[in-house]
């Protein structure tokens, strides 16, 4: 992953650890309304793919164990990890594509409800995606998935070469002279492997986006629905398909590229589909960037006029992120696909404790209060969840307190200690064990790996009847925690 040059060495703190009382009295732990839905406090656990799909994107029991594991924190939301619209193959990501997958995303979805004691509600986020190829052997590349255009003919000067000879002689070439000849998509599939943009409006499955999308994700909404989720949230962020649309870098000349206007189009027509679908009484949001943090992308003044759209158009939260783009991601080995987390956007996104002198903690902070007060400005109450570098309850109760948010995210902090807020309204604060934001769990994401953390993935792996990861060596899920054990 990239790190700033800066690497200064953060460590996180516990911080004020409230008394029993004082968690009472809290904002962190008192209720909040996401439209129709009510949460018992403003602790949420953000997406996190964990990898424990199985290869045709069901449930597993590893999956139903993850999530429970969250569920007796009693966290105020679990949003389940990023869940593909398709019935397309999609290797172990979880799918909501199909008819077929409503049965077992019900059970996640109970078994959440019942391990919180019904205290916790659940969420599920909805995704498309784009295709990415991995990172082909240039010997490959040339031999089978360049496509032999009249433009090489012309800049080899051979007109009258039978492509097998085209071929032969660009696997030859030196860098330098390839550089000349392949154009810049070209040497991108070389160099990174071949990945689809919303621009790319010569494929006919791009140019129909608009078409297709509002259908797919309502469809996939209303068996969220079906599937006794609490709510859904619309997948705006990062590196995939519906951030494309949002993002600056979008020049679509067909009505939803240009302006922010026609940017936030697909967005919008997505949501009023979904809604129709899943009608005004359940939870509908998104997550969207509040800064996509690379060179010419949206920034925070495009995000706090989409924030404004959104809650216009009647969305019940939005929740933000930032960063986690494909481009500025590094250069991925021969076999393996570019990953969106390892550029500075992916930094912004996943900041780890080697730092600049602003740190990895709160980094979303400034941009989602502005975002906020844009909206509370526009007259409109819609909760705002901020995510990004929180680990403590003070830290928490001051971002709520300043109003820079409604509700407060913990990703990493909640994979570290699924019971931090558990432990935290019991006056047990003082036994959080608290991230320390090295991106084990993140470096596991990047290869597909079970992702754990690295603070208890070794412990008691004698505990009987114990899941173990495919490695056999670390434990899927934290060790079980109970009030007042040491
Ligand atoms: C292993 C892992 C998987 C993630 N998967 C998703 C995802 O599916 N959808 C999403 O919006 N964000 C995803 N994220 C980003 C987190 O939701 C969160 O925004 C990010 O980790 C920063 O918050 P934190 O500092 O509290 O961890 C993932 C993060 C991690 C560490
Ligand atoms: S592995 Fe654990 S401690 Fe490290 S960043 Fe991930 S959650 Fe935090």
């Amino acid at each position: 992953m990239w790190k700033p040059p800066q690497r200064i060495r953060f460590h996180p703190a516990h911080g004020h650890v409230p008394t029993r009382a004082e968690a009472a009295d809290s904002r962190l732990f008192s209720p909040v309304r996401l439209g129709p839905l009510a949460l018992a406090q403003r602790t949420w656990v953000p997406a996190m793919v964990p990898w424990r799909a199985d290869e045709d994107g069901f449930v597993t029991e590893d999956v139903l164990q993850w999530y429970e594991r969250f569920a007796r924190g009693r966290p105020g939301a679990i949003v389940v990890e990023a869940t593909g619209i398709r019935d397309v193959a999609s290797g172990p990501l979880l799918r909501i594509g199909h008819d077929r997958y409503v049965a077992g995303l019900r059970e996640l979805a109970d078994t959440v409800h019942r391990a919180s004691g019904g205290h916790t509600r659940v969420l599920i986020q909805i995704i498309d995606f784009l295709s990415i190829r991995r990172r082909p052997e240039p010997d490959k590349f040339f031999r089978r998935f360049l496509r032999v255009t009249e433009r090489h003919r012309q800049l080899l000067g051979a007109a009258s070469w039978s492509e097998e000879a085209v071929r032969e002689h660009l696997a030859a070439l030196p860098a330098a002279a390839l550089a000349e000849v392949l154009d810049a998509r070209e040497r991108e599939a070389l160099q990174f492997g071949a990945r689809e943009r919303v621009t790319d409006m010569d494929l006919p499955h791009v140019r129909e986006l608009p078409r297709v999308l509002p259908g797919l994700f309502a469809a996939a909404a209303a068996r969220a629905r079906e599937a006794g989720f609490d709510g859904v949230e619309l997948h705006y962020a990062h590196a995939y398909t519906m951030a494309s649309f949002l993002s600056a870098t979008n020049c679509r000349d067909d009505g939803y590229g240009g302006s922010r206007e026609n940017r936030v189009r697909l967005p919008l027509e997505v949501y009023a589909a979904a809604r129709r679908a899943v009608g005004e009484d359940f939870a509908l949001g998104c997550r969207f960037l509040a800064d996509e943090c690379i060179d010419g992308g949206s920034g925070v003044d495009d995000a706090t006029w989409f924030g404004v759209e959104f809650a216009r158009a009647g969305m019940d939260f939005l929740s933000t992120s930032r960063g986690g783009k494909f481009d500025d991601a590094k250069q991925p080995g021969v076999g393996s696909a570019a990953y969106p987390y390892t550029g500075r956007s992916g930094y912004e996104c996943m900041p780890q404790y080697l730092s600049d002198a602003f740190g990895p903690f709160g980094r979303n902070v400034a941009a989602t209060a502005t975002i906020r007060a844009a909206i509370r400005a526009a007259g409109l109450g819609t909760p705002v969840v901020c995510t990004g570098g929180v680990h403590n309850f003070e830290m928490a109760e001051a971002m709520l307190a300043r109003g820079d948010c409604d509700i407060v995210g913990t990703a990493r902090q909640s994979l570290a200690d699924p019971d931090w807020a558990l432990k935290t309204v019991l006056g047990q604060g003082g036994q959080v064990r608290l991230c320390e934001y090295t991106n084990y769990c993140e470096g596991l994401d990047q290869k597909h790996k079970q992702v754990t953390c690295q603070l208890w993935d070794r412990l008691d792996l004698d505990e009987p009847g114990i899941r173990l990861a495919n490695d056999g060596k670390r434990r899927l899920v934290a060790p079980p925690w109970s009030p007042g054990a040491a």
